[in-house]
């Protein structure tokens, strides 16, 4: 592996071409030793998966026992939502379901020994990209120089080529929002519906989604990398949030703001229509952290 290789990201954090997602979210059993767990991580890196794309993601704990340099801590909001923080993500991406069944049968086999399943959800691309609401959903995403710098660890500092993860599965309140005719969901996200043009800044209402979520921290532009997709049937659904930065107090800091948790105690609309049910920190490591594992 070259130089410039080396440093990668997992490549599938980028890749937006797959329609079936897979996302397991693995608690570690007590008892295993550093060196049973770097195997283990290593031989689930190692797995031939073929036209699927998999992306792992370890917490602080099992951060430390694969002796990652890399510090943060387990998810938390103050108790305001659930807190959920699972030890590793395996998050599949491919074409075919077929395929995800797959790798996520071989990677168990490796993994059961040393964790047990939290959560195993799938999820689809909705038509172009929409989250069950109808909205176009990840059009906002940075793009280009914009999405690494907003998504990886930069050059210097712990983990650098690597990224903060964070994973929380939404329920939403689909009867309630489509009870709201079209002007109004506009108005709880901060786009319109069809085109998905970003209100400005006179037409965005306080408590929308988009002026919640597009802000700056001390002057930092709060940007992260978002790979959300929807789940679920008729009956119940929402959507796997799934985000990538190069800090994890941005996750902790939109959060607030959706919360009503900043000075202004402004609420996002969007949280009366949809509740979290799970949330936990991760961390990405670089292909060569995974290959030197
Ligand atoms: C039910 C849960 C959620 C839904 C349905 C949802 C949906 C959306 C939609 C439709 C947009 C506008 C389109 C776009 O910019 O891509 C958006 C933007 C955004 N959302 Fe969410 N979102 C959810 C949760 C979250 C959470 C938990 C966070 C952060 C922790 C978040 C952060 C953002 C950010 C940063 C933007 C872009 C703002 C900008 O324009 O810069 N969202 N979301």
């Amino acid at each position: 592996m070259t130089k410039s290789h080396s440093n990668q990201c997992q490549p599938a954090i980028f890749d937006r071409n797959s329609r079936q997602h897979l996302f397991i979210e693995f608690i570690q059993r007590p008892g295993a030793s550093a060196g049973a767990m770097s195997s283990a991580m290593a031989a689930l890196a190692a797995v031939e998966s073929g036209n699927v794309k998999p992306v792992l993601a370890f917490s602080p704990a099992l951060c430390q026992l694969l002796g990652y340099e890399v510090e943060f801590p387990d998810f938390s909001l103050e108790g305001v939502v659930p807190a959920t923080q699972a030890d590793l993500l395996v998050w599949l991406q491919a074409e075919h379901r077929s395929d995800l069944f797959d790798v996520a049968m071989a990677m168990r086999s490796i993994v059961d020994e040393h964790f047990s399943v939290q959560l195993e959800q799938d999820g689809f691309v909705y038509h172009d990209m929409r989250d069950l609401t109808g909205f176009v959903d990840g059009i906002g995403n940075p793009e280009g120089d914009k999405a690494l710098a907003a998504a990886v660890i930069p050059e210097g500092q712990p983990g650098a080529g690597g990224s903060f993860v964070f994973g929380q599965l939404w329920r939403h309140d689909l009867a309630a929002f489509n009870e709201l005719d079209v002007s109004e969901q506009e108005n709880v996200i901060g786009r319109t519906k069809v085109d998905a043009v970003e209100f400005d800044s006179e037409r965005m209402p306080a408590d929308a989604h988009v002026g919640r979520t597009d802000t700056d921290h001390d002057g930092v532009p709060q940007k992260i990398w978002r790979r959300s997709v929807p789940f679920g049937n008729s009956s119940q659904h929402g959507l796997y949030f799934l985000a990538f930065s190069c800090e994890w107090q941005r996750f902790d800091y939109l959060l607030r703001r959706m919360y009503g948790m900043t000075d202004d105690a402004v609420r996002d609309r969007l949280i009366s229509f949809s509740s979290p049910q799970t949330g936990s920190y991760w961390f990405a490591p670089t292909q060569s952290m995974l290959a030197g594992l």
